[in-house]
């Protein structure tokens, strides 16, 4: 699938430059090409969507305060997508955050909306890879990052072991992470989603990586519903908006195929949850 605007962004962008709509950055890096495709798809899905993830405000509101928020901490949040964690957290608790996102269409939105809530001298987007940013060690209260733990190669442990180094001993993670509800899953689904794994190993991986879990908050099928439909409602209208667009059917597979994962398998067999985590001690 080619064209849909974030390749030329990033080509533009890719070299450091400030954006011009104001106070978010450009990282130089590699995109990734396998991403680019599903990217692309992502940016036309998620139209309607601020979080981009099976799990509402009022989850994630609760997570920000079984993290300790408050005013004046710093919050890192890897894979931000469209600002709107951070947007929640800095409007309740009145948090400086520090988002990264991989995708320019992203950040573009997220900046804009910080800008009309006007939260810019408190949110900073930085648009590039989060597995390299050089972060500072110690140097948040929280880090999170919510359904995006793919970002490190070593996924969940990379995630929590990375993101660990991020917060000084007092601190507090908050990782956004899909699991699979049994232990039995169809195979040729696990051999679809081969990094996802169960609660009980995502704990033990979290133990073994120095970690205490002191909060869970599972997702619903409401939850869940939102989610997956809002993405459908999202292509479909596009599909409307582009009755002769060269890469229509494309659009169309991927609708029909995130339809059929979902309706067959993962509404029975994946689940989804919010993670506090602190350092053990
Ligand atoms: C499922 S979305 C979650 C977005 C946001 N955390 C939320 O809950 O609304 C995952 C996000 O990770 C971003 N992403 C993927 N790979 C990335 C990378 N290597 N570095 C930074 N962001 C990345 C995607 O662009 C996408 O916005």
């Amino acid at each position: 699938m080619r064209g849909f605007g974030v390749r030329s962004n990033n080509k533009e962008r890719a070299r450091g430059e400030r954006n011009p709509l104001g106070k978010a950055y450009y990282l130089e890096y590699k995109p990734k090409r396998i991403f680019m495709e599903f990217f692309e798809l992502k940016n036309i899905s998620e139209r309607y969507l601020d979080l981009v993830n099976p799990t509402t405000p009022e989850k994630i509101l609760i997570a920000g305060r079984v993290a300790g928020m408050n005013k004046g901490n710093r919050v890192i949040d890897f894979g931000c997508g469209y600002g709107e964690v951070l947007i929640l957290w800095a409007r309740t608790f009145g948090i400086s955050g520090l988002g990264i996102d991989i995708r320019s269409v992203a950040c573009e939105r997220a900046y804009r909306k910080i800008a009309k809530e006007r939260l810019g001298d408190r949110i900073e987007i930085v648009c590039g890879d989060a597995a390299e940013y050089p972060f500072e060690p110690q140097g948040y209260n929280v880090a999170s990052c919510i359904g995006a733990t793919f970002i490190w190669k070593g996924g969940f442990r990379e995630a929590v072991r990375t993101m660990q180094r991020a917060i000084p001993p007092n601190g507090r993670l908050v990782i956004g992470e899909a699991h699979w509800l049994r232990s039995i899953v169809p195979p040729d689904y696990v051999r679809h989603e081969p990094s996802i794994r169960t609660e009980y190993e995502l704990l033990c991986t979290a133990r073994e990586e120095g970690l205490e879990l002191i909060y869970v908050l599972h997702s619903n099928h409401d939850d869940w519903d939102h989610s997956e439909s809002e993405n459908w409602r999202g292509l479909a209208d596009w599909l409307d908006e582009n009755p002769t667009h060269r890469e229509r059917e494309e659009v169309i597979r991927h609708l029909h195929d995130s339809q059929e994962e979902y309706l067959r398998y993962a509404r029975e067999h994946l689940g989804w949850a919010l993670y506090v985590l602190k350092p053990a001690g």
